[in-house]
């Protein structure tokens, strides 16, 4: 994978945890997104791990011990230090917790901890009863108040044979905070948003519905964007392919009139509210409470109209508030998207082309204009959903100014 602008330099230190295996699909996936990473094993990890995989997958090498008789200046710790753009410490005993709290620097590791003013992100993984620790409460405390950031952990199966919190959260929600970690536009700090994601699903009877294709994968990109701009953000789900990312709150959705519901009082409090979900605008009108049988005759089925979610919250919108919408479209996207704008009373709209293969959706691209109420067009092209969320978080951030 070619470095491009954004890759930056990453250290990514191992710890003794039986978690460390997984630090190498981190390390793949990092180096995938063009980052360039130079792993540091801890003496503890050496003996979970083997460093040549590291070095096979890094293409550095892999950072063992501090006084190494080393070919190059470079991987001295204060070279690191300085020239790191994000320290992930992945998995993170308790131990270096520890260590990283109280200022300890007694390996390669935790010396570089204390030399390197780049922020450190912490994916912690232990024993439940060493979670839950007083004592590694209390250093996580300390370290958050120091700025750095936490990841997980999460609940599962542990090694030691228990079930409970410390397992290592998921690699994709590590990634996440990785590149919320790395931002450096942190224009929605102290701003709540509020995303609606994925589409509803309207009961025909108890086991079977009327939904849609949406999966969820713009209103993923729009609650993480928001995330890595330090904004509180909340993701109402209707079903989604894919998970909101890690940080964010969830309020599963299952109708649009429990979407509504949820919408309209979870709004209140929103400064920005952007509507991604594909919201079910029919449902039937007696939904049966028997599953279905087949009579032969074929069935007729009744439909209402459901609530237009997005209209709703506009229609309540408070000074300085924002709504924002999305226009699904398969033609005439200009004008039907500018109508949408204003009967909806949104402040901008992404007008989005939903029938090519690589707009729309499932995919995960884009053909996406965002239009604003003075008539401002601008055009994406073929964007990722993920550009097209940075794209309109940008315009959101000037309407704020
Ligand atoms: N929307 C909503 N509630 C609905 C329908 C749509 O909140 N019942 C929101 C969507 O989340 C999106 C915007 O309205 O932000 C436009 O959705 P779209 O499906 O393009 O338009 P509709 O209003 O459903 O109109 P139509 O299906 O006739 O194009």
């Amino acid at each position: 994978m070619k470095r491009t602008t954004s890759s930056k330099e990453i250290v990514l230190g191992v710890t003794g945890s039986i978690a460390a295996y997984k630090a190498c699909e981190i390390s793949s996936r990092l180096i995938e997104r063009g980052h360039a990473v130079t792993a540091v094993l801890t003496e503890s990890a050496r003996h979970l791990v083997g460093a040549a995989s590291f070095e096979a997958l890094t293409g550095r090498r892999v950072i063992t011990a501090m006084f190494e008789p080393f070919a190059s200046p470079e991987i001295e710790h204060i070279a690191v230090a300085q020239r790191a753009d994000l320290f992930l410490i992945a998995p993170a005993t308790a131990n270096i917790l520890a260590k990283a709290a109280r200022g300890m620097a007694d390996d390669w590791l935790s010396t570089t901890l204390l030399a390197t003013r780049a922020p450190i992100l912490f994916a912690p993984a232990m024993n439940t009863n060493m979670y839950n620790h007083p004592a590694t409460q209390e250093n996580i405390e300390i370290l958050k108040a120091r700025g750095c950031a936490f990841v997980g952990p999460g609940t599962g199966n542990l090694a030691c044979g228990t079930v409970g919190i410390g397992r290592m959260i998921d690699v994709p929600a590590i990634l996440d905070a990785v590149e919320a970690a790395l931002c450096e536009t942190k224009d929605l700090v102290g701003l709540s948003v509020v995303v609606t994601a994925g589409g509803t699903r309207e009961p025909l009877d108890p086991v079977r519905f009327l939904g849609n294709h949406s999966s969820g994968k713009m209103g993923r990109a729009l609650a993480l964007e928001a995330l890595k701009r330090g904004a509180r953000v909340t993701v109402i789900a209707g079903h989604m392919d894919v998970a909101p990312p890690e940080g964010a709150e969830v309020v599963v959705a299952q109708t649009a009139n429990e979407m509504a519901e949820i919408a309209l009082s979870l709004a209140q409090d929103a400064d920005i509210f952007v509507g991604a979900a594909a919201v079910g605008d029919f449902r039937p009108e007696d939904p049966s409470e028997e599953k279905l049988k087949r009579s032969g005759k074929g069935l007729k089925l009744a439909l209402v109209e459901n609530p237009d979610v997005i209209s709703q919250v506009a229609a309540l919108k408070r000074d300085g508030q924002l709504v924002v919408g999305f226009a699904a479209e398969t033609d005439n996207l200009m004008k039907n998207a500018k109508a949408k704008l204003k009967k909806k009373q949104l402040d901008l709209i992404v007008a989005n082309e939903v029938n090519t293969e690589d707009s729309g959706f499932g995919a995960d691209t884009l053909r996406a204009r965002l239009i604003d109420t003075e008539g401002n067009v601008e055009e994406l092209d073929l964007a990722t959903k993920e550009e097209v969320a940075k794209r309109l978080f940008d315009r959101i951030s000037d309407l704020l100014d």
